[in-house]
């Protein structure tokens, strides 16, 4: 998909550029996103909410990918930018993202996120319990400022990527419950908060989701509950943000929808919805994520070792693992692979991918078939662009790779491999342990 093919020397080529010159000139692992891709996605969620009609602002959560190139590119595509930290604050600040069509998200924002965020002037807060509602009514009144809102709830629509549940209370660490009157309380109480402006309420029900039916049940728990609101407080929502979730293609299997078919959906639900009980057409918000970034990754590796077992399982092993992409390990994600230096020969064997971590469950894919693998072949996986970089780490101080853009035969580093330097940079070695022990 995207911009990806087999050039004529078997190679894969991502972006116009060869797959093998960006492993040997910024090395592996590397992280390669095909900037075209990631612009289209951002557009086709942009051209569908314009064919609806309707007011909209989609806002990309950082989250997925966070790193000052991504933010410069949602920047240029006139989206939103969704943050849940003070570090991805200082990221899209640092990008010179405008601050007014940033989004703060989380559940436990502290007093220097919300004092950060604030000074910055970013354009709404999405508060998720009381105790975040009056601390920040209380830092913006300090700060003689009144400050844009939304209110997370919980809608009692859960999305279990293929299965919704729908129930009156949902065992979630985040936002206001439906069911047992929280969400109505704050909205009357954010509504006597001076410091706070109450544009509306936000709902977010999962993630990789194939299905439109989750969403379409959210619109309609929101537009229940905003009518209630209007009938009961006399106040109306300019706003409903139902999240992200959006899914992607991992493997052969997946079946997400286009982009524009969601965006049709939630349009077509909201309206229906918000119709029915007379409401004033709201603007709708949604905060897409892995659906931006996802599939407009791929990791490169290169191949070391291997240890055959006859009878029950060749392990290949490369140079990354769970420190780039610790999905597999985490949540039994599914990927898949080719050899991006052999992408012709002819896929004979089966084999398992392996990082280099010292534990078992490092494994980056079970039962792939490739081309005899050999040491030195490079190996690509597929839709590494999401929650890859986002959630590396230095386990086993293992370095984080490069990540590079590719984009009509061009490759831009977007951010250097670590260094040994960087591995330590923080480290303090207090002065009484330089002494020799004596
Ligand atoms: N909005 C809110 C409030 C969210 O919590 C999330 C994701 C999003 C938007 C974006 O969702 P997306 O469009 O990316 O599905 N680390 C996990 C995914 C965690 C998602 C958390 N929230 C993974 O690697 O699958």
């Amino acid at each position: 998909h995207g911009t990806s093919k087999i050039n004529d020397k078997g190679h894969l080529e991502i972006g116009g550029v060869d797959s093998t010159e960006l492993a040997q000139r910024y090395g592996t692992p590397l992280y390669v996103m095909d900037e075209a891709l990631v612009r289209r996605r951002c557009r086709e969620f942009v051209d569908a909410f314009q064919a609806t009609g309707l007011k909209f602002q989609v806002a990309y959560a950082s989250k997925a990918l966070c790193v000052m190139a991504m933010c410069r590119i949602v920047e240029q595509e006139g989206l939103s930018l969704d943050v849940v930290s003070d570090g991805e604050l200082y990221t899209a600040l640092q990008a010179g993202f405008p601050p007014e069509r940033i989004h703060f998200h989380g559940n436990n924002k502290t007093p220097m996120e919300i004092e950060m965020a604030l000074d910055a002037g970013i354009g709404c807060f999405v508060v998720d319990n009381l105790t975040e509602l009056r601390l920040l009514n209380a830092i913006a009144g300090e700060k003689k400022k009144q400050v844009p809102i939304l209110l997370r709830i919980t809608p009692g629509v859960e999305a279990h990527t293929h299965e919704y549940i729908s129930t009156g209370q949902i065992d979630s660490k985040f936002g206001f419950d439906l069911g047992n009157g929280a969400a109505f309380e704050a909205v009357h109480e954010a509504s006597q908060s001076a410091h706070v402006r109450l544009l509306g309420i936000h709902s977010h029900i999962g993630s990789q989701i194939f299905e439109v039916e989750g969403f379409s049940l959210a619109a309609e728990k929101m537009a229940s509950f905003a009518s209630r609101v209007r009938d009961e407080l006399q106040i109306v929502f300019p706003v409903i943000n139902l999240g992200g979730g959006f899914g992607v293609r991992y493997v052969e299997g997946d079946t997400p929808l286009p982009m524009s078919t969601y965006v049709e959906a939630i349009a077509e639900a909201v309206k229906t919805q918000f119709h029915a009980v007379s409401y004033p057409m709201p603007e709708i918000w949604i905060e897409p994520g892995r659906s931006i970034v996802g599939d407009a990754g791929t990791t490169l590796y290169t191949v070391g070792t291997s240890k055959d077992i006859p009878g029950v399982r060749k392990y290949v092993a490369v140079d990354g693992g769970m420190t780039d992409n610790p999905r597999p390990a985490l949540y039994q994600s599914e990927y898949e692979a080719m050899l991006a230096n052999r992408a012709n020969d002819a896929a004979d064997e089966q084999v398992s991918i392996a990082g280099k971590c010292c534990e078992s469950g490092d494994m980056l894919i079970w039962d792939v078939q490739l081309p005899a693998v050999n040491s030195g072949d490079i190996l690509a996986v597929a839709s590494t662009g999401a929650y890859n970089y986002a959630m590396a780490s230095n386990y086993n101080r293992i370095r984080r790779p490069a990540l590079v853009f590719v984009k009509d035969g061009e490759s831009d580093l977007a951010v250097k491999r670590e260094t040994h330097e960087d591995l330590v940079r923080n480290d303090v070695v207090p002065e009484r342990m330089k002494q020799k022990e004596t």
